[in-house]
């Protein structure tokens, strides 16, 4: 299959572009676009078939069901049976943007898009061009990440391209995406609302809307037997092909052990890589020095790390070492994907 890749400009975007995105889904086809966390693999909803070819492009598990992404307000009534009055003032204030909410489905969302389950994950993204792209492909695209299943979800066109050229009929480039990491996962079906992936959407801020909230056991003992919730928190997701390991504490001496353990493998004969931010990368002598963001402000973290891990990945490193970072506001969602990349390998120092 010969993969159409479309650029699009976000002040004045191209009619054509979202018409040709829009047909091809409306004829079960797929097409990736950018929303403002990641770029999502996107097919008609509504029809088994397209949701189907997503899980083949992807090489994802048949049991991983699938968000719906939807452009207006008014599209929610047809999917989801029950919306409680809590999930209404959450809409209000958090769509569009970030954040995904699960509901009972009606009989309009087929088992294959939901994985069999009766409840449906819903999003309304805020990103201007998945907005139009969901509208003219009928109101209802099922898009999980537009990455191959296992490596780190896509936050440029190009990531995309690398993972689904040649599987997917097209690409609508919007250049890099704002965010960085999915959308936080806000389970509306128990009582209290319980988290089930952290987001750009904290649970501070969804507390202070509607009062208490869970939160996954998972989330909080990831080395617990028990199942995630969310079918897909279960797989060793976002995992580079080098060994991460991360390493928290006081951050001299988290800089010191990093170096200490570069330099031992780098003399072993091993490409190592590092991950470091801004106010730390001056300090580290040895192997491949990457600067995440600013410490400062988690939000650039976010933005840079599926891109980061990409990097290492191409240049066939085998050892990462990565700072830690805070577990407060984004850095909370920062962490639960940088852990799960190096397999929940986290050293106190
Ligand atoms: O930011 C995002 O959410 C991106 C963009 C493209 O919207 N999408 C995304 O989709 O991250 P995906 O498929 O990579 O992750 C969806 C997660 C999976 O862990 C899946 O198991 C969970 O949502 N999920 C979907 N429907 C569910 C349901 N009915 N019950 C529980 N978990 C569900
Ligand atoms: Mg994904």
């Amino acid at each position: 299959m010969k993969t159409i890749i479309e650029q699009i400009d976000l002040r004045q975007m191209d009619k054509e572009t979202i018409k040709k995105a829009g047909d091809i889904l409306k004829s079960g086809g797929l097409v990736a676009f950018p929303t403002e966390t990641v770029y999502g693999l996107g097919a008609d909803a509504l029809n088994e078939d397209a949701a189907k070819k997503i899980y083949e492009a992807k090489g994802r598990p048949s049991d991983n069901p699938l968000i719906v992404h939807i452009a207006d307000m008014e599209a929610l009534d047809n999917i989801t049976e029950i919306i409680p009055e809590t999930a209404s003032s959450v809409a209000r204030k958090f769509w569009p943007g970030p954040l995904t909410m699960i509901f009972r489905k009606t009989g309009a969302v087929p088992l294959g898009t939901t994985g069999g389950l009766d409840t449906v994950a819903v999003r309304m993204p805020k990103h201007p061009a998945a907005k139009e792209i969901i509208r003219a492909g009928g109101g209802y695209i099922a898009a999980p990440s537009a990455n191959t299943s296992g490596r780190p979800s896509p936050t440029t066109a190009q990531h995309v391209e690398e993972d689904l050229d040649g599987k997917i009929d097209m690409i609508v480039d919007g250049g890099p995406v704002e965010i960085g990491v999915e959308s936080t996962i806000l389970d509306m079906t128990v009582n209290p609302p319980m988290i089930l992936r952290p987001g750009a959407v904290t649970k501070e801020m969804l507390e202070d809307l509607i009062g208490k909230i869970s939160v996954d056991r998972t989330l909080i003992e990831p080395d617990s037997s028990k199942a995630p919730k969310a079918p897909g928190m279960k797989y060793r997701h976002y995992a580079p092909k080098a060994e991460l390991t991360v390493l928290e504490g006081d951050l001299l001496q988290v800089i010191k052990e990093i170096n200490r353990r570069a330099e031992e493998k780098a003399a072993e004969g091993f490409k190592v890589g590092i991950i470091g931010t801004i106010e730390t990368v001056g300090r580290y002598s040895t192997g491949n020095v990457k600067c995440i963001g600013t410490r400062q402000d988690e939000m650039t973290v976010a933005g840079n790390l599926y891109g980061i891990l990409r990097d290492f990945d191409s240049e066939g490193t085998d050892y990462i070492f990565s700072e830690s970072f805070s577990t407060g506001g984004i850095g909370n969602a920062v962490m639960n994907r940088l852990l799960k990349a190096a397999g929940q390998h986290l050293i106190h120092v």
